[in-house]
């Protein structure tokens, strides 16, 4: 009576983090302390430096912040300085890196129009010198990558935003940001974080195609890249996997933002994996081994950001932190797994997934030969190349089962 039945059986995999893994957090995300729309917060405030040693203590490779995440918004000079020197310290001690720096312009009340693209100009002057200012402190702490999402820029109201004078504008501020940047000598790339909306009705640049075409004008175009995030793709139903392929294929995946998302709602930031675990397979297995050779098609740093949940304490906050590098490091496992399986070699040629790399025409072979060549099109036996199945059920079967641990 009362004893566990013995189907029951905890099985814990033994997946640890190292440094390796370039695992990363913001300070905003486990520091978050939970006030939403509707409550008040349930958690006190996180010292940096306890999260510093806290996060290096499960794991982690990285930290990164947003200016007014370690120097609170209007502090003076020397406040700021003794804040940045503890963090520094503590940064010493643990040997965390800070591989990212972000620039907070849409708490305070100066940005409810936005920054780069208010429509106040002063406020995007204001905006301007506030990026610079951080990117500055970027440089200092030997950031590589400086993240720009743009939450406020955007509108509620149509006749309220001329969206092509805030593209002008955004394009301006951003040529600027990069101006500064190769003056100084810095060799920090920028990564736009698109998000179809919230906070704001409708966010400037929604998805990452917005981003990757913006980038295309702008004046320092090589320095500016993307940081997509899994759960602002799936708020509008794209596919993250394919979103990210399309960065990598542009090479232009300079940075990620990993967590869960349950398809088109409110910003959800849960752990990673626990949205959309399929999708969260398909991406680790696209970043881990969707390069040339089935190597890393992704070299930078594995970033969480995401939200504890609000009915959470400080317990759980560190478990959800440890739940995330946990959930990579197992979906990594799997899709090796599902990588080695000759069945699924099989399935995979059975299914002509790796004809796809075969370029369409042959080697030496023109336009000319192709309009030539009656086996193409004339003599071509469209009915009989139409009907056999691709078999593209079987392969993801596979690809569930190895997930779900059950492909032996
Ligand atoms: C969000 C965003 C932010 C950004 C951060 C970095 O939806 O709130 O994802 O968390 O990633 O501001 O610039
Ligand atoms: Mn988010
Ligand atoms: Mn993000």
């Amino acid at each position: 009576m009362g004893s566990t039945p013995s189907c029951f059986v905890e099985v814990i995999v033994p997946v640890q983090p190292t440094l390796e893994d370039k695992f990363s957090f913001g300070l905003w995300t486990v520091g978050w302390q939970a006030r939403d729309p509707f409550g008040d917060a349930t958690r006190a405030p996180l010292d940096p430096v306890e999260a510093v040693h806290r996060l290096a203590g499960l794991g982690a490779w990285g930290i990164t912040f947003h200016d007014d995440d370690l120097v609170p918004f209007g502090a003076d000079a020397h406040t700021r300085d003794g804040l940045i020197a503890r963090f520094r310290k503590a940064l010493g001690e643990t040997g965390l890196t800070v591989p990212m720096i972000t620039t907070n312009l849409f708490t305070h009340p100066v940005f409810k129009d936005g920054g780069f693209t208010s429509n106040d100009r002063t406020v995007r002057r204001y905006a301007l010198r506030k990026a610079i200012r951080n990117l500055d402190l970027a440089a200092e702490l030997g950031a590589e990558t400086f993240v720009l999402w743009g939450g406020r820029e955007g509108s509620e109201y149509d006749a309220a935003k001329d969206v092509r004078a805030a593209l002008d504008r955004y394009r301006e501020g951003l040529d600027l940001l990069a101006r500064y940047s190769t003056d100084q000598g810095y060799r920090i790339r920028f990564a736009i974080e698109p998000k179809p909306n919230e906070p704001r009705g409708d966010i400037l640049l929604p998805t990452v195609g917005h981003a990757l075409a913006f980038i295309g004008g702008l004046e320092h175009s090589a320095l500016f890249g993307v940081n997509p995030e899994v759960g602002h793709e799936q708020m509008s139903n794209l596919n993250v996997t394919h979103g990210i392929a399309q960065a990598l294929w542009h090479g232009k995946l300079f940075h990620i933002d990993l967590n869960g998302q349950h398809g088109p709602k409110f910003d959800q930031d849960l752990v990673f994996g626990h949205g959309d675990l399929l999708s969260a397979f398909s991406l680790v297995d696209l970043l881990e081994f969707g390069g040339p050779g089935g190597g890393p098609a992704y070299g930078g740093p594995r970033h969480f950001d995401y939200k504890p949940s609000r009915t959470e304490d400080y317990t759980g906050v560190w478990d959800s932190g440890a739940a995330n590098m946990r959930m990579y490091l197992l979906l990594k496992e799997r899709a090796a797994a599902f990588r080695a399986d000759p069945r699924v070699q099989e399935a995979l040629a059975a299914s002509k997934v790796p004809e796809l790399s075969v370029p369409t025409l042959a080697p030496g072979e023109t336009l000319a030969d192709l309009l030539a060549d009656t086996t193409s099109f004339e003599d071509f036996d469209a009915d009989a190349a139409g009907a056999p199945g691709y078999g593209f059920v079987r392969l993801h079967q596979l690809a569930i089962e190895h997930v779900l641990g059950a492909a032996g």
